[in-house]
């Protein structure tokens, strides 16, 4: 039986990916291993939105490489997936020997496919446009990356085109999966044991399938919130959703929130930037008025629901000013965590024909100024849970203190707290204690 390495960068989608491959493989009775130097075949599913993600590609390839000469085997048989696979496409073959088959994004499903024709030598390829019509959900336990945990995409691609970004190339134009085929799943995965769910797309609020088939009998002032609605009633117990694009984020969504205990109270929504000139550069769709009446109604829930973003310092262009700007945005929002980045050109975008003007020196001065604020923020955030209680989904043993349990709340916050083997699984209630730099700590009540 030939074994599998997987190795998966980047985001939910990677993840999501990843687990239907595995399955796939195991399914046309290939092995899953944990272990690069067992494998017959290594897959690596590549993510583009990190910097020098091409680079990082071929330090891996020439490790495998180098990793199977040292043991004197032979080169394990090497497939590139994801959104590097996308862009680049057959080209790769030409930049790496190594490299015996690519699987663009929509086409992961031919996975074992490739694996046989890759064994006869030939260099296998297939890219976005040959995704199988019918979409295959099936995820074994075995390959799920939390046996309590799933995600779900709803949404794949993404239309908006903000100017720095590689994903509407490498993920392509947007497709809304079908409402009834959603529920159907949701509900396999709650006779499985799944605890909670994640619905996930890139910006899983612009979901419009081309019928209303399976939200008939649900309102709601969008499909999206009507989605919402429609996977509460499943009865599946925790529900959340990522990513969510400011300029549909439709206060309908809120209320959904507000009328669901399993709907969980965490929005992931993106601002990038708190200057209108810079979002005007970087074509989002949104001002920061806009954003802010968001937040605000957000904020007026009586569900306390949590807040995280995405901010990109040393656009093109960015001044101080602007940069102020962001500053006092973070200053306003209070997030429960941000993820910063610094800009970086990627080849194909329309940002990568402007200068990439803000040095290294100040980008860095940047990055550490909005990460100081966002963190102070941050741990004012974490206290205000001291002494309250949250539900929490004990997912694991804790890595660094085996009598405590780990898992995450309602409100996304990493929770520990003491506690058996036997509560994995279980949603418990904990009342919070404690907060340090990333972590809440609290006991059962
Ligand atoms: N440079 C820096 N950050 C980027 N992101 C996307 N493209 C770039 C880029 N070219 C960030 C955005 C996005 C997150 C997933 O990655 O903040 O929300
Ligand atoms: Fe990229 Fe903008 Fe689409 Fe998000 S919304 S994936 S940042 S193009």
């Amino acid at each position: 039986m030939k074994k599998v390495y997987l190795e998966t960068f980047g985001c939910q989608m990677n993840v999501s990916d990843s687990e239907r491959v595995a399955t796939r493989l195991a399914a046309d009775g290939y092995e899953i291993t944990p272990f690069e130097s067992a494998a017959d075949v290594v897959l690596l599913n590549t993510c583009s939105v990190r910097e020098k993600a091409e680079h990082k590609l071929f330090t891996r390839v020439g490790q495998v490489n180098k990793a199977a000469a040292d043991r004197g085997a032979k080169k394990p048989l090497l497939g590139v997936l994801g959104c590097v696979a996308q862009l680049e496409g057959e080209t790769l073959f030409a930049k790496s020997q190594a490299i015996d088959f690519v699987l663009g994004t929509r086409a992961v499903g031919r996975v074992s496919q490739a694996i046989e024709k890759a064994s006869g030598g030939e260099n296998y390829f297939a890219d976005l446009g040959e995704r199988d019509e019918i979409y295959d959900w099936s995820v074994a336990d075995a390959q799920r990356h939390s046996p309590y945990v799933a995600f779900v995409p709803i949404i794949e691609g993404c239309n908006k085109f903000c100017t720095y970004c590689i994903v509407p190339f490498s993920r392509g134009r947007e497709k809304s999966l079908p409402a009834s085929e959603i529920v159907r799943h949701i509900l396999q995965l709650r006779s499985e044991g799944i605890k909670e769910v994640h619905l996930i797309g890139q910006n899983v609020n612009s979901y419009r399938p081309k019928t209303d088939d399976g939200l008939e009998g649900f309102r709601g002032a969008t499909q999206f919130s009507r989605l919402l609605r429609v996977v509460a009633a499943t009865g599946i117990e925790r529900i959340k959703f990522t990513t969510s694009f400011p300029r549909d984020f439709h206060p309908d969504i809120v209320e959904a929130i507000g009328e669901n205990e399993s709907l969980c109270n965490w929005v992931h929504l993106p601002v990038q930037s708190g200057s209108n000139r810079i979002l005007k550069l970087m074509r989002r769709g949104h001002t920061i008025e806009n954003y802010l009446e968001r937040i605000d109604i957000i904020k007026s829930s009586p569900r306390n629901i949590s807040l995280t973003t995405d901010i990109i310092i040393g656009f093109p262009g960015e001044t101080e000013e602007d940069f102020q700007a962001t500053l006092a945005l973070a200053e306003y929002c209070k997030f429960n965590s941000a993820y910063v980045f610094k800009y970086s050109p990627r080849p194909g975008t329309p940002a990568y024909a402007m200068p990439d003007d803000v040095s290294p020196i100040l980008k860095t001065e940047r990055f550490l100024r909005l990460d100081k604020l966002i963190r102070f923020h941050q741990q004012a955030v974490f206290r205000d849970y001291i002494n309250k209680t949250v539900e929490v989904l004990a997912e694991k043993i804790s890595e660094k203190h085996p009598n405590q349990i780990s898992g995450h709340s309602t409100c996304q916050m990493v929770v520990n707290f003491e506690g058996a083997k036997d509560l994995l699984g279980k949603i418990v209630k904990v009342k919070i204690l404690e907060s340090k730099a990333n972590t809440l700590y609290g006991k059962i009540c």
